[in-house]
């Protein structure tokens, strides 16, 4: 009855009755470490009383209400709480529902950007082996792969780059400067640190800010993809905290509103928004509607997903909370120290809270049949980590324990 998605086995789905903390309770009775936080959205523990709570109050008060001409204080509350802490000058957040959402806005705004100074500038630049959600316009800026094969006919083009992992920074920066010289590239999106769905490929920084400062010597638009990377997952509140250069767009979803509701958001400075005002740079708008950005969903800014994500910050803020994720970082650091030479191992990092493993097989991908025998054998074992082909991970939600992560850990070094 129900089509699942991403599913590509015939396993019947396990029905979940329960979540409690870092736990999910099956109708079997059976209960799984959720130490992938159900698609990296959950950030404090599953049911958490106090976000519960403050959807329980905005609901006996105003549950939606159309966002185009009308306002309320949970959308204004957050998007001035996200701009105080966004790396950059933030200026403006423009509310969508999910992760491809927020990248749609932001790669709509960087087009209209250029057409609305009737300078029109159309091409993209993005990374290999980069991933930005399932809709049409995120499908085409991830570049045609394996995943969005039978879409090809209908994907726009876009320019990949190889990413700036260590010891290949020149090389990303050599091709990048080739495209740019064209004169002809709208913006530039990326993900900031770690490639997540293309295999948790973790990158420092330098190279990046390298990347950022040729787009903004050829006056090319930045968008930082941290619907993975945003709320803590790397180590600083934002990846892009761990940037000199500050991209122009950033896109969050995901952890937003703590893992209870869906909600995309996407930020942009004061000098974009001003292409976009009738104030602003004098354009070639549509006639009537000016400079206006025309787009927006149903659901925009719902008022239980802002207070959700209201709530979510202020937890995530707490002195307990960063001391949680320090000590998800440490202990990630030591499981690689231990294990950095196992032979089964072709790659093994850390990232904050993010912990990635490859194991070495042959001709590895997203496709390859060792990923179904790892995420049984942890199932098996009361853990839920949903491995990227031959690329396991774990990127638990915050509240999880230290005596916790040690039985993944265990568990891990069995499945080894
Ligand atoms: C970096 C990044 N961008 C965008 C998306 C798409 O988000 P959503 O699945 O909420 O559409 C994802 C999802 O995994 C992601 O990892």
């Amino acid at each position: 009855m129900v089509w699942h998605p991403f599913t590509i086995t015939e396993e019947p789905p396990i029905p979940i009755v329960r979540g409690k903390g870092v736990y999910l309770y099956g109708e079997d009775g059976r209960r799984y470490i959720d130490a992938i936080s159900s698609w990296w959205v959950n950030l404090h523990g599953h049911a958490h009383p106090y976000i519960i709570e403050k959807i329980h109050a905005q609901a006996k008060e105003l549950e939606h209400v159309i966002f185009a001409g009308f306002t309320h204080a949970p959308a204004a509350g957050l998007a001035s709480r996200l701009l105080s802490y966004l790396p950059g000058g933030m200026s403006k957040v423009f509310y969508s529902d999910n992760g491809s959402t927020a990248v749609e806005v932001a790669l709509k705004m960087a087009l209209q950007y250029w057409y609305n100074q009737g300078a029109p500038k159309s091409r993209i630049i993005s990374f290999k082996h980069g991933y930005h959600g399932d809709t049409f316009g995120a499908m085409s800026a991830a570049g045609k792969n394996a995943f969005n094969r039978p879409f090809w006919s209908h994907l726009f083009e876009v320019v990949s780059i190889e990413p700036p992992l260590a010891g290949l920074e020149d090389v990303s920066e050599q091709c990048l400067i080739q495209h740019l010289q064209r004169g002809d590239v709208a913006c530039f999106l990326f993900e900031p640190l770690i490639l997540a769905a293309g295999g948790m490929i973790m990158y420092p920084p330098h190279g990046l800010d390298r990347l950022l400062q040729r787009c903004k010597e050829y006056r090319v638009l930045t968008i930082a993809d941290e619907v993975m990377t945003g709320f803590g997952r790397t180590g600083t509140l934002f990846a892009c905290d761990q940037l000199v250069e500050k991209p122009d767009i950033i896109c969050l979803s995901k952890g937003i509103t703590g893992g209870f509701l869906p909600l995309g958001a996407t930020a942009c400075t004061e000098e974009v928004y001003k292409a976009f005002t009738k104030t602003g740079n004098p354009g070639t708008g549509n006639s009537g509607t000016g400079n206006s950005f025309l787009h927006g969903h149903s659901y925009t800014a719902n008022p239980l997903a802002c207070v959700a994500s209201l709530a979510s910050l202020d937890l995530l803020l707490e002195e307990e909370c960063t001391h949680q994720r320090q000590t998800i970082q440490a202990l990630h650091q030591a499981f690689c120290h231990t294990w950095r030479d196992h032979p089964r191992l072709a790659r093994l990092s850390s990232l904050g809270t993010c912990l990635a493993l490859e194991f070495k097989v042959d001709n590895g991908s997203y496709f390859h049949p060792i990923r179904n025998r790892l995420y049984k054998f942890f199932l098996e074992r009361g853990i839920l980590l949903r491995p990227l082909g031959n690329v396991l991970y774990v990127l638990p939600p915050y509240c999880i324990q230290e005596a916790e992560l040690s039985y993944i850990y265990d568990k891990i070094g069995e499945s080894l």
